[in-house]
Order: C-alpha cells, then structure tokens, then sequence
C-alpha cells in the first residue's frame, strides 16, 4: 500500500500521524483530506508541508460526490481515518453535526472506498481510529477490553460507536479488509484548548479560572499522542484484518489530582510561588451523563504486536507543558482564530 489517505490530518492526533508517515516512509505518498474546521488548522503540519510524497487536499467527509471522485482521482489503497467532531460538550449542544461527520462522513469513504476497489480488496486496508468512549463508563475496578460491550453514554460516544458498527458491518457484508483501534484520552503538542490538559494550560498562563467539571473525581487513562501515532503506524502495517485493538496508557489519573500536579509543574516552570495556580481552580457545573472512569486494557496490542508507551506521563506532561510555552504564539492563533487565514495564506495567495 503505497497512496495512503490521511482523513483529518490537520486535526490533533492526525498531524502527529501525517508528520510520523511521511518522514518515516518516503516511498509512500501521503494525502491528507481536511475540511479546515475550527479544529483543523494547517499550522499542525507546516514543518512537513513541502515534502515531496505529501499532498493537502481541503475536502468535507460529508459530502459523498466529493470524496467518490478523490478516490476515482487518486486510487487510494489505503485509509487512515482520524477526521471528526471530538469534542464532547460540543456534542452535547449540537448532536447533529456529530452524526453527519462522524455517521455520514465514515459512510462515504467506506462507499468511496467500497466503489474504487469493485470488492477487490486484496492489499487494501481501511483503518478506522475510534475511542475508547464507545465502551461507555466504568465504575471504581475494572478496564474496558476488546470484549467489552458498547454502551455509549455522550452523543459524541454515540455517534462514534455507530460509526465503529458501520465500519464492522461493511467488513462482514462487503468483506472491507478493516482494522479498528479504540484508543484513551491523548495529550500533546498542538492539543486544542477546549480539552482538559490545553485548557488548562492556556487558563494558567493567563491566570485564568480552571473550571473543573463536578467534584473532579472522574478518572481517564491519558496517553501521548506521540505514542498513539506509533501504534496507529503498528496496526496499520501489522494489525490483523477485521480486528479491534485498545490503545491506552497504563496511566489512569482523578481529573482534580492531575490538574493539581499540572499546577505545580506549571508554578515551577512560571517561576511563581508553590500553590500560586491551585488558587485558580474553580469547580463548576458538572457535564450532563459525565462517564465516571475510563481505562484501557492494552494487553493485546502489546501482546500481539509489541506495543506500549515510550514516555512516562512525568515525561510526557513535562515535555507537553513546555511546547505549549514555547509556542504562546499557537495558542493566541487557535484562540483567536487567527489560524484560519493560514490557508488563505498559504494556499488561495500562493503565487
Ligand atoms: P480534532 O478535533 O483535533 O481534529 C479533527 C480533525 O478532523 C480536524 O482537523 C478537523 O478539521 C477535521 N474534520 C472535522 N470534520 C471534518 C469533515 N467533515 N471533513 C473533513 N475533515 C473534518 O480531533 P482529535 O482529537 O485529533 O481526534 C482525531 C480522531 O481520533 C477522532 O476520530 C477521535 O474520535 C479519535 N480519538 C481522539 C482521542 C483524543 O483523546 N483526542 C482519543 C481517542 C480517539
Ligand atoms: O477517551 C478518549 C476521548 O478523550 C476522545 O475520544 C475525545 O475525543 C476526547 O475529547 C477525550 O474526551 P474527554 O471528554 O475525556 O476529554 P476532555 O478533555 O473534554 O475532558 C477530560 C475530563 O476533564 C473529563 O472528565 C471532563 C473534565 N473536564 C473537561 C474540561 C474541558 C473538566 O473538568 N473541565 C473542563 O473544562
């Protein structure tokens, strides 16, 4: 598999996945398809843009003529699909938008896909990134598995879980060789600051409140992106056909005790006095059907193909915090939106 489609690659974790397949193998060419929402923004991928095996194409998943003539254009053999609507509170104010990116949208690749190959799908793989969310909430023990039972509780769960069912469906009906991995909570560079950890960054910089959502006792298992685009780059060359794989950190922390430790990393690296940002935590009205734990067993990806996180989360957050420092710029672009002339910018100007 050569010509590879990358699906919300200027998104979060799909630049780290962009960056890591086109510096890592020059020999396949790279396509990456995003509509440009608020949370895609090309500035994620800048460092890679004028590499010969990449190529950018502003695209909507939701528009189904659109995507079956890219894949009549280009003959992509494989997909790797990471574009959605992420964010949960979003999808508790406008569920819609949720199920027409996150249904229809993973229905047209796979008819794009489904239609170019004729059911000739022999060295072509359709890898679907999904969450851990669909598996719904744990209580106090326990970790979601493979086997775990879908029970999404948030119209983002939900919609990803129906896209997860849509993927396995085609692969039972139509025979689409497909992989899916349902991953836990990723931080990182160039995480957007409407997520816990670069929220909360972003407040403590500027002195900000940090609303914690109930009592701050929910539990998720955080993992670095980096690490998740490694494991994307494993299943997507190693995974077996038609199988699920959890991807987790090993790494579960109460939501109050890591804003607390992000507190202290950040007063030391501010320069400000021990408990100075604490002071800055408020807690407010939790989220309606807030899931109360998740944690990811990852012992099969890390039996079966040798996966498991690099960092430790010390290094990880450490590491997470002074990129958010050392880019203040960034963050002032994707808070203001000013991001959003980068592409005018860089590609409707271009001479
Ligand atoms: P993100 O919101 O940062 O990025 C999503 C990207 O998709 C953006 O670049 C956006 O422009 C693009 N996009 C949105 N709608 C589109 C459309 N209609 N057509 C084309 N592009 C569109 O998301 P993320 O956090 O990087 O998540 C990427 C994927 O990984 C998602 O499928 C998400 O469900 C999954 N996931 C995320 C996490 C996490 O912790 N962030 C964990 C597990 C799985
Ligand atoms: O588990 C994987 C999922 O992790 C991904 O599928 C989602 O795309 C991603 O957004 C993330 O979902 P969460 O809802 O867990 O992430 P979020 O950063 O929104 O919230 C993390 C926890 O922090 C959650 O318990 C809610 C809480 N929270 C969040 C925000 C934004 C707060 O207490 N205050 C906040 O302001």
């Amino acid at each position: 598999m050569k010509k590879i489609l990358i699906t919300g690659g200027a998104g979060f974790i799909g630049s780290h996945v962009v960056r890591r397949f086109v510096n890592h193998y020059p020999d396949y060419e790279i396509y990456n398809l995003d509509a440009l929402t608020y949370a895609g923004n090309l500035e994620n991928v800048s460092d890679i843009e004028n590499k010969p095996n990449y190529t950018f194409i502003k695209a909507d998943i939701t528009d189904a003529s659109v995507i079956s003539a890219l894949f009549k254009q280009h003959s992509f053999e494989a997909v790797i699909h990471l574009a959605a609507e992420s964010h949960v509170d979003r999808s508790i104010t406008n569920p819609l938008a949720f199920v027409q990116t996150n249904v229809t949208g993973t229905l047209n690749l796979l008819n794009a896909f489904k239609e170019r190959w004729a059911n000739d799908f022999e060295g072509k793989r359709f890898y679907h990134v999904s969450t851990d969310e669909v598996y719904g909430t744990l209580g106090a023990t326990g970790l979601f598995t493979e086997q775990t039972a879908y029970a999404p509780n948030s119209p983002y769960s939900a919609s990803k879980a129906a896209s997860d069912h849509f993927v396995r469906a085609y692969g039972e009906t139509y025979k689409l060789p497909y992989v899916i991995t349902n991953c836990s909570n990723n931080y990182g560079p160039n995480h957007f600051p409407e997520k816990l950890i670069p929220l909360f960054i972003n407040n403590i910089i500027n002195n900000k409140p940090l609303p914690v959502y109930g009592d701050g006792n929910y539990t998720r298992d955080w993992l670095f992106v980096v690490d998740h685009a490694a494991a994307i780059d494993l299943v997507f060359h190693e995974g077996k056909n038609h199988e699920t794989y959890n991807v987790g950190g090993f790494n579960e922390w109460k939501n109050i005790d890591l804003v607390k430790l992000l507190c202290k990393i950040m007063d030391a690296k501010l320069g400000r006095p021990a408990g100075e940002s604490e002071k800055l935590i408020t807690y407010v009205k939790d989220r309606p059907g807030h899931d109360l734990r998740y944690a990811i067993d990852a012992s099969k990806i890390n039996k079966e193909l040798g996966w498991k996180p690099s960092v430790t989360f010390e290094e990880g957050l450490n590491f997470t915090v002074d990129w958010f420092l050392n880019n203040q710029q960034w963050l002032k672009n994707v808070t203001s939106g000013d991001y959003m002339n980068y592409y005018t910018d860089q590609y409707i100007n271009r001479v």
